[in-house]
């Protein structure tokens, strides 16, 4: 509407009213010149007659145009819209007409902007400590020209960012980008853009709640030392959002069929001296795969300890004899006791090494039972036995040898004289006796 036909029309009411004057009034609420309206919005009016009694009185309302005769025309005393849409925009006169003649009107008028509903765009999930742009978009801005559109980004309660940008065109969009790095206990914090339009006094806002996603920590332990047939468990922590997937790995060799990879990502099993070695966690989600070693050690042993001899069956005089204690142990056994039995006294002659007992030169002196006792670290102990004869120079080739085995100190020395015993009295060609005892 241009500034002339607003002067005629001003000039057209003023002569109504003056031609009415003191007879009557009409009052439009609410009351106001000029109404800017966002499109969209709803809006009522209602015009009052205010004056000398009428027995006859109509009311209706128009929009006035450029055009007589065009456009609403509405009876009643209400001026209703719903929603107000651009054609909406215009000047409206209520005009009362008392007892069929006595006319008297106001006018009242709407300023149609719009103002579109902003939208956020940003990545749906972010990871902690990238940066990402937020961008607030407002598409939809009409009329409203040589404004002020002001952006304003909270994170919560606090504010981030404020930014200010005059609309020039019609229609005009108007936006603003925000670079934005969370962390992770932003997590779940509402990212709010309120764009406001300064010179209309109007605020829109929009909002996103933030999913801040962070890789994977790992913690993998398993308490060691562990013996053979222990049951174990080992468990991956893992900390990262989204929750990551939990994977067991050995490396270097197939899974071993003692350990049960569970659902819930832990290992358990009974273990054996196979499952010993190097495995892995994996962890993994959307934002990295993290893997975390784990040493698994086996211990076990001592088991089946016995005495390698050589010669194995006949020891001539003068001979030279050499015992090796064997046995089934891990770590390496550092700790070889070689004893004689019943005497307990080493006799000259005797080399002792660790696992390996020599007898230079075997002599009556040396005939005996041998002991080797291994201890574990753990503390558990086996001992093996063997028996050494001097081979009888009368009688012909009966060799005595022996290879023992058998735990348990308490009753070593009654199992050993009766085998003792036992050997010296029958004196037979007997190559191997195995004893085993558990406690
Ligand atoms: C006009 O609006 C008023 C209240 O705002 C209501 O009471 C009245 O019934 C309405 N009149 C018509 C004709 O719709
Ligand atoms: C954010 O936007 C700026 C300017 O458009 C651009 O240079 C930058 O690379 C963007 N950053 C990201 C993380 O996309
Ligand atoms: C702007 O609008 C708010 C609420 O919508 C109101 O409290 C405030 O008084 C208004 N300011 C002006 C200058 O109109
Ligand atoms: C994991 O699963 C295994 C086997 O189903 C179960 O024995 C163990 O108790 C579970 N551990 C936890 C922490 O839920
Ligand atoms: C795990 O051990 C393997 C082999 O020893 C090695 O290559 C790898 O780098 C280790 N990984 C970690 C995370 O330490
Ligand atoms: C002990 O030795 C015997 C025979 O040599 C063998 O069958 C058995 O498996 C061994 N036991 C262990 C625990 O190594
Ligand atoms: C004793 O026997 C072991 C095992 O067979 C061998 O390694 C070692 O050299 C022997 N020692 C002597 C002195 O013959």
């Amino acid at each position: 509407m241009n500034v002339r036909k607003t002067a005629l029309l001003w000039l057209s009411i003023v002569i109504l009213i003056t031609v009415s004057r003191q007879e009557a009034e009409v009052k439009i609420s609410p009351a106001g010149n000029e109404f800017k309206v966002n499109q969209g919005s709803s809006l009522k009016f209602t015009c009052e007659y205010i004056g000398s009694e009428c027995t006859e009185i109509k009311y209706n309302w128009k929009k006035q145009s450029d055009r007589d005769n065009d456009g609403i025309k509405i009876e009643g005393r209400n001026l209703t819209f719903s929603r107000v849409t651009l054609e909406h925009d215009g000047t409206y006169v209520c005009q009362v007409t008392c007892e069929g003649n006595k006319k008297v009107s106001k006018i009242t008028k709407i300023r149609v902007y719009a103002f579109g509903e902003p939208v956020l765009r940003m990545p749906p999930n972010v990871e902690e400590s990238h940066f990402f742009n937020a961008t607030c978009i407002v598409e939809d801005l009409r009329e409203v020209q040589n404004t002020h559109v002001k952006f304003a980004w909270y994170l919560g309660d606090q504010l981030l960012n404020e930014y200010s940008v005059e609309v020039k065109d019609d229609p005009a969009k108007a936006w603003h980008t925000l670079p934005l790095g969370l962390k992770r206990t932003d997590h779940g914090k509402i990212l709010i853009c309120a764009v406001k339009l300064i010179e209309h006094n109007e605020t829109k806002k929009v909002s996103h709640t933030v999913t801040v996603n962070y890789a994977p920590t790992v913690n993998a332990e398993v308490k060691s030392p562990l013996i053979e047939g222990d049951q174990i468990v080992m468990s991956c922590m893992s900390d990262g959002r989204p929750k990551p997937s939990i994977q067991w790995e050995r490396l270097g060799h197939p899974w071993p069929s003692s350990l049960s990879r569970n659902p819930n990502g832990t290992v358990t099993g009974v273990l054996h001296r196979h499952d010993r070695g190097q495995y892995e966690c994996l962890a993994s989600n959307q934002v990295a795969v993290v893997r975390h070693n784990v040493s698994l050690e086996v211990q076990y042993g001592p088991k089946n300890t016995s005495i390698m001899a050589l010669p194995q069956r006949l020891i001539h005089r003068g001979e030279l004899l050499n015992l090796t204690c064997l046995t089934d142990i891990y770590p390496e056994a550092h700790h070889y006791t070689w004893r004689k039995i019943p005497t307990m006294i080493m006799p000259l002659g005797v080399t002792m090494a660790d696992s390996s007992l020599i007898i230079e030169s075997f002599q009556e002196a040396h005939e005996g039972v041998y002991e080797c006792e291994v201890v574990h670290h753990s503390g558990k102990t086996e001992r093996a036995y063997f028996s050494a004869e001097l081979k009888a120079e009368a009688e012909e080739a009966v060799p005595t040898q022996m290879i023992g085995a058998f735990i348990g100190s308490v009753l070593f020395s009654i199992i050993g004289g009766i085998l003792i015993g036992f050997l010296v009295g029958k004196r037979r060609r007997q190559n191997r006796l195995d004893l085993s005892h558990q406690i």
